[in-house]
């Protein structure tokens, strides 16, 4: 049976500070990175979300000793050597991250694993980690000739590669970077256009031989990680929501602190600032090679802009919420260069677009985008998550804009990225 939540807002102002919860992306190599080096790791504002709770679990099944408490985690590693063979088939649950990225590291273990996930990541195309990995000398199959999950590996023995990535993805860069480590000579990755850089900037804490030149990044193979502190910072792409909604309800102000700002998540303080949104952005300090700072939005009578190109990879996760922005800004937005949209926990093209549809918004659907005619008053309805936990929390904020109720069915998958999301929009709006 789906969860069910009636969303009605009787006060539609935002006032307040928050600081969200721990950055995703960065709590899942924590975790990652922390069991392949031998010592003790400690990470701090950890996301203590479904998806990074799986990242832990599959390390658990692998023998290393993690211990968390609320967003604090302890990791005890024997290093690379120390991981042992799971008894039982590994489960993904919703998170690709973890599915990509873990496969690299199995690929590289001298063992035997089964992968599976939910419904939704069982949808989700492997082929793109799986192919550079098979190239690497991998053992994988799974359905569709190793396309889908479930997916069986076969490990060890890998070649390194000089593998330029097709689509612009940092999990599948991250993969083949974290198999590289684990073969015997030097693996060189590149891309079109820089993607999320967390795994370059983490790894060369944990100690890893990594060089960045651009969008090339090399990595010395068979050198052994050493345990270090993590620091999360509050996750961009949880923030995005609170920043839109502040924008787009009259009379806001929050101010969302501690949060990470690194250039590669930054897009959407550039898209807000190329909408004419009101934002202020103070960064602070660097954590681990990543930046931290506040960021301070308040009501805004947003533009039109046309979204497309270089910043696409920047806002990847944002677009559902830069879409609901788009319904409230004078004017025609276009956002292009998208498809990898299709991918995923939802296809969020159709997903956005059926669900703002249905609310009253004038947006169409494009093959890599939308097209978002703004102005438009939203009305009440019933609406689905569809399992997708950003689409369950654009619903939310869309409802900030809506005096009818609207019905959110699935709000449960919200806890993948953001378990606390309804407390701290209660504490906002009080
Ligand atoms: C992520 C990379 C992105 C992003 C996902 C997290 C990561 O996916 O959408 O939420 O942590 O590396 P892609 O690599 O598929 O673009």
């Amino acid at each position: 049976m789906l969860s069910k939540k009636v969303l009605s807002f009787k006060d539609r102002s935002l006032k307040g500070n928050i600081s969200v919860p721990g950055d995703k992306s960065i709590s899942h190599r924590a975790v990652m990175f922390g069991s392949l080096a031998k010592g003790e790791t400690r990470i701090t504002n950890f996301l203590a979300g479904e998806d990074c709770l799986s990242t832990i679990a599959a390390f658990q099944a692998m023998g290393v000793d993690i211990v968390r408490n609320n967003d604090s985690v302890q990791i005890q590693s024997q290093g690379i050597k120390g991981l042992k063979e799971p008894a039982e088939p590994i489960n993904l649950g919703n998170s690709g991250t973890t599915a990509r990225l873990l496969m690299g590291i199995l690929a590289g273990l001298p063992y035997h694993f089964t992968l599976y996930g939910d419904a939704s990541l069982s949808k989700r195309p492997m082929d793109r980690i799986t192919n550079p990995l098979k190239q690497m000398g991998a053992k994988i199959d799974g359905r569709e000739n190793g396309r889908l999950l479930p997916i069986s590996i076969r490990g060890g023995n890998l070649n390194p590669i000089h593998y330029h990535t097709p689509m612009k993805s940092a999990q599948v860069k991250s993969g083949v970077l974290l198999a590289g480590l684990l073969t015997d000579g030097t693996t060189v990755v590149t891309e079109d256009t820089k993607t999320r850089d967390h795994t370059e900037n983490m790894l060369k804490a944990f100690g890893a031989k990594l060089n960045v030149n651009g969008t090339e990044v090399t990595v010395e193979g068979n050198k052994p990680l050493t345990a270090c502190d993590i620091e999360v910072p509050g996750d961009i792409s949880s923030a995005a929501f609170f920043l839109v909604a502040a924008a787009v309800t009259a009379g806001s102000e929050v101010k969302i602190t501690n949060v990470g700002l690194n250039q590669t998540r930054t897009g959407i303080i550039d898209v807000l600032q190329l909408m004419d949104v009101d934002i202020t952005v103070k960064e602070d300090r660097i954590v681990g090679g990543e930046p931290i700072g506040d960021i301070v939005v308040k009501s805004s009578k947003p533009k039109a802009a046309v979204i497309e190109g270089d910043i696409i990879p920047r806002i990847i996760d944002e677009i559902p919420i830069i879409a609901l922005l788009a319904t409230q800004a004078e004017g025609k937005t276009v956002i292009k260069d998208a498809k990898e949209l299709r991918f995923k926990e939802t296809d969020r093209i159709e997903s956005v677009v059926s669900t703002l549809k249905a609310l009253g918004a004038e947006i169409e659907a494009t093959e890599d985008g939308m097209i978002i005619t703004g102005g438009t008053k939203l009305h009440g309805g019933v609406t689905n998550s569809y399992g997708d936990h950003r689409i369950g929390m654009m619903i939310a904020i869309a409802s900030l804009l809506i005096e009818e109720e609207v019905e959110l069915i699935d709000d449960k998958c919200i806890a993948v990225s953001y378990p606390g999301f309804f407390e701290d929009l209660d504490k906002l709006s009080h």
